[in-house]
């Protein structure tokens, strides 16, 4: 009797390793203490047994019952946490980003201004800023632009209140201050910075007071551009609109520079450009840019000497490039954030 609670306690232990699920635990479970269990048997055998050695025997079939439960108790503990485990699904790293959010992409506008800022980049120029809020000095007087100029009407651009002049943006204390209508003010803001050599772009957001439209917004953004140097000319500005235009859109891409007017180049030019690649666009003259050769005057305002110097200067708007790119008919969808127009763009 006694080997036989010895060979019933050795299989519990061996066939314990091998049980899965509980419905296996409970079946094999069933074998060893059910009624007709192989451990009840000899309990049931021992009114059989002479009274004398039922003391003995009882202590062994206790001993035997014990570990049997204690081998139990172990596989219902591992059942019952791989039971919990499933549950909850795999395991994780509660500190990686959550796997289930798209990612994001740059914005249309971002995308084209990137583009843009990396060819320049990649023809020595480097990257300027300047504040949004300016003063009139530095939008318009700097530049050339005289107090009569349309573009200075209180009316065309947005003029800050005196409470909200913040911050140190001028050194000039009386100054109007306004929201810039244009990036030509970083050109006034990097030639007081720098000396020449000076090769910049300067991409931005501006604001005008502009009645929202299909290509109006009051609010939108402007890549700026200048050199100056000693013997700069006007073929330089040329070659570079050129290598600029056949980047963007394709190599075979034509620029003309047509005579115009702006208060701080002499001479200026507005630079229109037409290629064979572009859809409905195709093969149209599209104006693009404002151009020019930078003024004595605007030279002179920031202390540099026009008779050592000259320079060129260029201003385009980001959204008419975007617009041209991306064949996109309101510039208004730009600023909607709605999602199925900015996907189209991932
Ligand atoms: N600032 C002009 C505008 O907003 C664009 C422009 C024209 C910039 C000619 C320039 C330039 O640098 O040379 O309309």
């Amino acid at each position: 009797m006694q080997a036989e609670l010895k060979a019933i306690v050795a299989e519990v232990q061996e066939k314990a390793t091998g049980i899965h699920s509980r419905a296996e635990f409970e079946a094999y479970k069933a074998t060893v203490v059910g009624p007709k269990g192989s451990l009840t048997e000899i309990m049931k055998g021992m009114g059989a047994i002479p009274k004398e050695d039922k003391p003995a025997m009882g202590k062994l079939i206790n001993e035997a019952k014990t570990a049997v439960q204690a081998v139990f108790d172990t596989v219902l503990e591992r059942l019952e946490t791989a039971e919990l485990a499933a549950r909850l699904g795999p395991a994780i790293d509660p500190s990686l980003p959550a796997p289930d959010l798209p990612r994001g992409t740059l914005h249309p506008i971002a995308q084209v201004r990137e583009e843009m800022v990396a060819l320049f980049r990649r023809i020595g120029f480097s990257v300027a800023e300047a504040t949004e809020v300016e003063t009139e000095h530095y939008c318009f007087d700097a530049l050339n632009i005289p107090a009569d100029h349309p573009a200075r009407d209180m009316q065309d651009s947005y003029y800050l209140p005196e409470a909200l002049k913040v911050g140190n943006v001028s050194q000039l204390a009386d100054e109007k201050y306004l929201l810039r209508t244009h990036t030509s003010t970083v050109q006034i803001r990097t030639m007081l910075a720098e000396q020449p050599p000076i090769r910049i772009v300067a991409p931005g957001r501006c604001f005008r007071r502009d009645t929202p439209d299909a290509t109006h917004s009051a609010n939108f953004h402007q890549i700026e551009g200048l050199y100056v140097d000693r013997d700069v000319t006007l073929l330089d500005l040329k070659a570079t609109l050129d290598h600029f235009v056949k980047t963007i859109f394709g190599p075979k891409a034509k620029t003309r520079l047509r005579p115009s007017f702006f208060p701080f180049t002499e001479p200026s030019f507005e630079m229109d450009f037409y290629s064979p690649d572009l859809g409905k666009l195709s093969n149209k003259w599209l104006e693009i840019m404002g151009c020019g050769m930078v003024d004595p005057e605007v030279f002179k305002a920031v202390g540099i000497d026009p008779e050592l110097y000259t320079g060129y200067a260029f201003g385009m708007g980001i959204e008419r490039i975007a617009m041209i790119l991306q064949g996109v008919d309101d510039i208004r969808y730009y600023y909607q954030n709605d999602v199925r127009f900015l996907r189209q763009f991932a």
